[in-house]
């Protein structure tokens, strides 16, 4: 009786892993995000690896705002579920992520070789995918603002690119009020200022090219300075004074309606991470040939700065799938998905050895730019309470653009919250 239950339970564990996988092949749930081209393609490249390893991957289809997608990885991972295994992390969460306990250390996978640390942005390892000596993350791209301009419109009226806001402001100005005669939808300039995590990274900009910033030298959280308070009214001047962005600015644009005014002829300059050159540049695009890129201006007491942006990959704690976890991360990091990655979706790759492909620099001609906005690039907190930090800022700058308060009051407002929000938590 014993021996026939054993069998029983035997042939149930059996059937269980047999069937329990799809088609007696493993499977992985991978969370991707972005514009709907970037998850696209990401179906590609989870084919090429299954015909590879043999090895199922779902694709967990994210939106394109980064707070909603933070949110979708959340709620599984409060709740320890198994699924997504692997995801793609927006640099600023993955403190908070490992700090959570909910990242899987990829320790084991330089040991074995299968990830070359040397391959990859040290500073990059170091400040974000390292937390307490263990490894969690790896950059699969780097994001930084960059200021993309329509050339052909700058040559038609003998400008030059803007190196300064004030010459932006001119320029803008001058060819908003010549184009509308034929173009009664056309602005200046559009960027970022929706209330969520893009505004926090335009602001950022703005305040560090007029020399201020979120954070101070030893790494503390100001954000109430006269530096600060002089780019907030810059950014509100943009929509209500100069009127050369749009009014919607503060209610609705985020990358993507920002990319698609460009991309529609409606606007001479337009702030946006790397991802949009692709986009403008492909068939059917009507400024196709007619874009190039240039560092964001530089504020009056200011550098040129661009906030440091990109997105990490990582496996989850509660993964059931670990070892095929790895696989894909070998597979996503490798030097040939890399440069897919970079040639087809315009991404700024997260390995360092891509940036002598000839290839590469054939195909992306601006990346001397992108290595000089780099060298410009500003980090914003990698505190793991970055996510309530940020959501005041977000509240109170959308405040000041929208003209609900004004910017000296609403930075005051958002430096007492985050001072409380510290002290809470003993920082
Ligand atoms: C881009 C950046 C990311 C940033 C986000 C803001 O995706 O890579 O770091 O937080 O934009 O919208």
């Amino acid at each position: 009786m014993l021996t026939c239950r054993r069998f029983l339970i035997s042939i149930t564990i059996f059937l269980l892993l047999f069937f329990g996988c799809k088609s007696g092949t493993p499977q992985l749930t991978f969370a991707v995000g972005g514009a709907s081209n970037e998850v696209e393609y990401w179906e590609r490249i989870v084919a090429a690896f299954a015909d590879s390893t043999k090895i199922d991957v779902v694709l967990l289809r994210q939106p394109t705002d980064t707070d909603q997608r933070r949110q979708g990885l959340v709620i599984p991972l409060r709740s320890r579920q198994p699924d997504p295994d692997v995801f793609l992390m927006d640099v600023i969460w993955v403190g908070q992520f490992a700090a959570s306990d909910w990242l899987q250390p990829l320790d084991s996978m330089v040991a074995t070789g299968d990830v070359n640390l040397a391959d990859f942005f040290e500073p990059i390892v170091n400040q974000v995918d390292t937390y307490q000596d263990s490894l969690y993350a790896l950059p699969v791209y780097n994001d930084c603002g960059l200021l993309y301009f329509r050339k052909d419109l700058l040559v038609k009226y003998g400008l030059k690119p803007p190196v300064t806001w004030q010459q932006l402001i001119q320029s803008a100005d001058f060819v908003q009020k010549n184009e509308r005669v034929t173009n009664p939808s056309f602005f200046g300039f559009v960027w970022q200022g929706a209330q969520y995590e893009g505004l926090v990274c335009n602001f950022l900009e703005f305040a560090a090219s007029n020399n201020g910033g979120i954070t101070d030298s030893a790494g503390r959280i100001i954000v109430y300075t006269p530096e600060n308070i002089e780019a907030a009214d810059l950014m509100y001047d943009l929509i209500h004074k100069h009127k050369i962005s749009p009014p919607n600015t503060y209610t609705e644009m985020k990358e993507e309606e920002t990319r698609l005014t460009f991309e529609n002829g409606n606007a001479l300059y337009e702030r946006n991470w790397p991802y949009a050159w692709a986009l403008h540049n492909k068939d059917g695009s009507r400024v196709r040939g007619k874009v190039a890129v240039a560092l964001l201006p530089r504020g009056r007491k200011g550098q040129h700065a661009a906030t440091l942006g990109g997105w990490h990959i990582g496996i989850s704690k509660f993964s059931d799938s670990k070892a095929e976890a790895m696989m894909l991360l070998k597979f996503v990091l490798s030097y040939a998905t890399q440069k897919k990655l970079a040639l087809n979706l315009g991404w700024n790759p997260g390995r360092s050895d891509l940036y002598e492909d000839t290839d590469v620099r054939i195909r992306m001609p601006h990346l001397g730019v992108l290595k000089n906005a780099f060298e410009h690039a500003v980090a914003r907190p990698t505190s793991p309470y970055y996510t309530q930090i940020s959501e005041i800022l977000q509240q109170n700058q959308n405040a000041a653009l929208s003209g609900r308060s004004l910017s000296d009051e609403a930075l005051a407002k958002a430096q007492r919250e985050i001072d409380e929000i510290l002290q809470r938590y003993n920082e």
